[in-house]
């Protein structure tokens, strides 16, 4: 499909019946969700997709309950436009740019909730418990809108990942959950729509998390470190030594977000830290088996 004719599409039963034709001519459908303001971390997502099935959904919807910051809400850059041109030329079929009415008309009543570590931790405890069940539940209503084959999203939000995979095994919902690796700019910073707000000074300041988090991964790589606890200690001294204040920086089970007792398996670092107004997130993993250490 060209690039040109990927128009908006507002409503539910016109998805539903688009793509029930498409459905019918044999096609598979993906879905990527996403709240617009696309950069190339985006569209790596809607290419993975595009190669991977004949119709790519890109919803694009800023989701009220997810956020716990009605700053953050009311900031949320918008532009519709500039972020079809960017699904359509990644490869998108159809953006879904649904009105908080539509995803929403008898107000949000039902909720869709993980509970456990993977809510609990890390993100869960930084933006409240609401912020994942907001996700979950506007990502379970646009599976159940769309009803793709697969779903894809990034490891940058990898607890995100965790979440949605964990509610769509628990809810037998048939869509498998691809998770694609972070896009990062030349420097390492994460690709993020929040970057956006960042002043010159704070966007140097902010190469700090990606090199906290190579740092750590590397002294459990070439075991340097020989407890996690070693490990977080360099990643932390390096964040405070930039001038960052962290949130939290912490070496976990990359499946369970238990904290790692010993280097050992497929571990997660994921640190989040303020710069002003604006939060930032970033992980890595580390394979720490002592043949293969790796770090993604
Ligand atoms: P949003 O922040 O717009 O992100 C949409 C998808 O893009 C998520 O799966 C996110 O992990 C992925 N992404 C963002 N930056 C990335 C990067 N640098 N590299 C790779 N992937 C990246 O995450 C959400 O929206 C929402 O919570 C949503 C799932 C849409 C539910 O509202």
């Amino acid at each position: 499909m060209t690039e040109s004719i990927v128009n908006a599409i507002r409503t539910i039963p016109e998805l539903r019946a688009q793509l029930a034709a498409r459905r019918a001519a044999g096609a598979s459908v993906a879905l990527v969700p996403t709240m617009g303001a696309l950069h190339d971390g985006h569209c790596a997502l809607i290419e993975r997709a595009a190669a991977e099935h004949e119709i790519v959904v890109v919803s694009i919807f800023v989701n009220p309950p997810q956020f716990n910051d009605a700053a953050d809400l009311a900031n949320y850059p918008r532009n519709e436009r500039r972020d079809i041109e960017l699904a359509a030329g990644a490869g998108a079929t159809f953006c879904f740019v649904p009105a908080v009415d539509e995803i929403y008309p008898s107000g949000a009543a039902t909720s869709i909730h993980v509970s456990g570590r993977l809510t609990e931790t890390l993100e869960g405890v930084e933006r409240g418990a609401s912020h994942f069940d907001g996700m979950a539940t506007v990502v379970t209503a646009l599976l159940n809108i769309t009803a793709p084959q697969a779903a894809y999203f990034g490891a940058k939000d990898a607890q995100q990942a965790l979440v949605v995979q964990r509610f769509v095994t628990d809810l037998h919902i048939a869509t498998r959950i691809i998770t694609v690796e972070t896009v990062r700019d030349q420097e390492g910073l994460a690709l993020s729509s929040r970057n956006a707000r960042l002043s010159d000074e704070q966007r140097e300041q902010a190469l700090a998390l990606s090199a906290a988090l190579r740092l750590t991964a590397e002294m459990i790589a070439e075991r340097r470190a020989q407890t996690p606890q070693q490990a977080i200690a360099a990643g932390l001294q390096h964040l405070t030594d930039c001038g960052l204040e962290p949130e939290y920086l912490s070496v976990t089970d990359a499946q369970t977000l238990a904290p790692a007792s010993e280097l050992r398996g497929e571990l997660l670092i994921a640190c989040a830290a303020r710069l002003g107004e604006v939060r930032l997130i970033d992980n890595l993993t580390v394979n720490a088996n002592r043949e293969a250490a790796t770090v993604q």
